[in-house]
């Protein structure tokens, strides 16, 4: 398979041009920017991207790369960061300067590059830099220009190494997409062969050869990820693969059913689903500190599981939903580990004796949500939105109890209907209610009432690591809160929560 590897001097730049590359249906992965020569000759890559970073080639301990890698005769891109730090390394100059060129830019080229073919004489361009090349290293032309950059792009043809100052992978550089495309196409000599369909093949086709007569589990949470891998793996192995969906009671109105249907009449997968609502229940009581409903969830959640695995015979394998994100973030630094940890809850522990089958983890959500699409996954399975595994436990903000769920469900089912009716559910990151265990005041005829306030969250985001509240439409914002306080009992107040993350967080636990 072609593959072309993007070197991360900066972790989201790196992720967002991987992200693109893969848009132009080539295979893309991120690799640390110290990768050696032997891993890169061992990979085969069909190129190689140096993405973007934050520093500067001036500072001590500045990101660098093994300079010989540029010998191996692979094409490279060097974008921004990348850029600078292949001038230096071949003997060109970066200067410092003084001023610096934010934002969109206008850029002309002088039609000799072939990254830049196709694309307008005169364009904008995104910059974000301080430093940048004022002396070209030998045997690299100077192919496009800014009036503040006098090299914001240079060429080696002959060696197939290229360097644009500014960021062809983000929006705002309306012929991006072009130029990666001339790079990865014609440069590279790749062809746009990695597609939805070419995933599922190749994926079953390695579950197929991984797991011999063995059988299979697969733990159910009733999320896109899942769900995903789930079907996948049953589309190699069929009746091998038993999915446990283990129903703690602490999911949305539906959740449960859905799932089974799903999964039992749509694709006939051997499904083992178990009401454990009134274990969870029961161990949840008088609790009402988050991180102790966490972990009593978490806990039961394996007790649960691994009784059921327990019954089934001749298990060697289980699968999992992990995703690209998880894989780049366990291999990051010791806070972002410590942050997905915290975040785990309710994930199933990895001393379970069994051998994974992570048939997702090269995917980002996005592609996830193709592969179910094109899989056949239900709409309302593709798009759910992101659900912590403790549920609605840490939407209750108290102790959980039955009476509590079923209002928090009610009115969480009236959010998602009308969202959904106005159109904006499919660009919400994650939007559902909250329930405080106070009583605020109200008045219901001429009786004063003590109920209830449900709070109303609704986000964008792109990972969850930050997140901005939605600017919701006031008519959708007032349907929703007349229809909550009418048809939910026991609620008279309906509140929204204009607070992004940082330093607020999504969710109230
Ligand atoms: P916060 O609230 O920290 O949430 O902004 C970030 C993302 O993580 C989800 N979340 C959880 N997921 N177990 C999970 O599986 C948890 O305990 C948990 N707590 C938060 C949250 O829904 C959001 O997507």
């Amino acid at each position: 398979m072609q593959i072309v590897l993007v070197l991360d001097f900066g972790g989201q730049y790196a992720r967002l041009i991987a992200r693109r590359i893969r848009e132009c249906k080539v295979y893309s992965e991120i690799v640390p920017n110290d990768i050696g020569i032997e891993e890169i000759k061992k990979r085969k890559p069909d190129g190689l991207i140096l993405s973007g970073g934050p520093a500067s080639v001036y500072i001590d301990n500045a990101p660098v790369m093994d300079q010989t890698i540029l010998d191996l005769g692979i094409p490279v891109l060097g974008i921004c960061y990348g850029m600078q730090l292949m001038a230096k390394m071949l003997g060109g100059n970066v200067a410092q300067t003084s001023k610096s060129e934010y934002g969109k830019t206008s850029l002309s080229h002088d039609k000799s590059s072939p990254l830049f073919y196709d694309t307008p004489l005169e364009q904008t361009a995104w910059m974000s830099h301080q430093d940048l090349v004022d002396r070209l290293p030998p045997g690299f032309k100077m192919t496009a220009k800014t009036a503040t950059s006098p090299i914001a792009a240079m060429a080696d043809q002959k060696r197939r190494l290229y360097g644009t100052q500014f960021h062809p992978e983000v929006v705002h550089t309306p012929h991006g997409m072009r130029m990666l495309k001339n790079f990865l196409y014609d440069i590279c000599d790749c062809s746009p062969t990695w597609t939805m369909v070419s995933i599922i093949e190749k994926e079953v086709a390695k579950v197929i050869e991984q797991v011999g007569d063995a059988n299979i589990i697969c733990g159910l949470s009733g999320g896109v990820d899942s769900a995903t891998a789930a079907v996948l793996v049953h589309k190699a192995v069929g009746d091998k693969l038993t999915c446990i969906f283990v129903d703690h009671g602490l999911l949305r109105k539906n959740e449960a059913k859905q799932v089974e249907e799903a999964f039992r009449k749509d694709f006939h997968i051997d499904l083992v689903c178990t009401n454990a609502k009134d274990r969870f229940l029961k161990k949840l009581k008088g609790v009402t500190d988050p991180e102790k409903k966490r972990k009593i969830i978490g806990g039961e959640f394996i007790h649960v599981f691994e009784e059921e695995a327990s019954k089934i015979k001749g298990v060697r394998f289980l699968v999992q939903g992990t995703l690209y994100p998880d894989v780049i973030e366990s291999g990051a630094s010791k806070e972002a580990a410590k942050i997905k940890t915290h975040h785990n809850v309710g994930a199933l522990p990895v001393d379970m004796n069994f051998e994974l089958i992570e048939p997702l983890r090269l995917l980002f959500k996005d592609e996830v949500r193709e592969v179910a699409a094109e899989l056949g996954l239900p709409e309302e399975i593709v798009w759910r939105q992101p659900f912590p595994g403790p549920g609605l436990a840490i939407r209750i903000i108290g102790e959980v109890t039955e009476e509590r769920l079923v209002v928090l469900r009610e009115a969480d089912t009236i959010v998602e209907e009308e969202l959904r009716r106005s159109g904006l559910y499919q660009e919400i990151w994650q939007s559902f209610a909250i329930l405080p265990a106070i009583r605020t005041v109200g008045v219901m005829g001429d009786q004063r009432t003590y109920s209830y306030p449900i709070v109303i969250r609704a986000v964008k985001s792109q990972d969850a690591m930050t997140a901005d509240w939605l600017r919701l439409p006031f008519d959708v914002l007032e349907t929703m809160s007349s229809r909550i306080i009418n048809e939910v009992n026991g609620v008279n107040r309906v509140v929204y929560d204009i607070s992004s993350k940082p330093p607020s967080t999504i969710e109230w636990e």
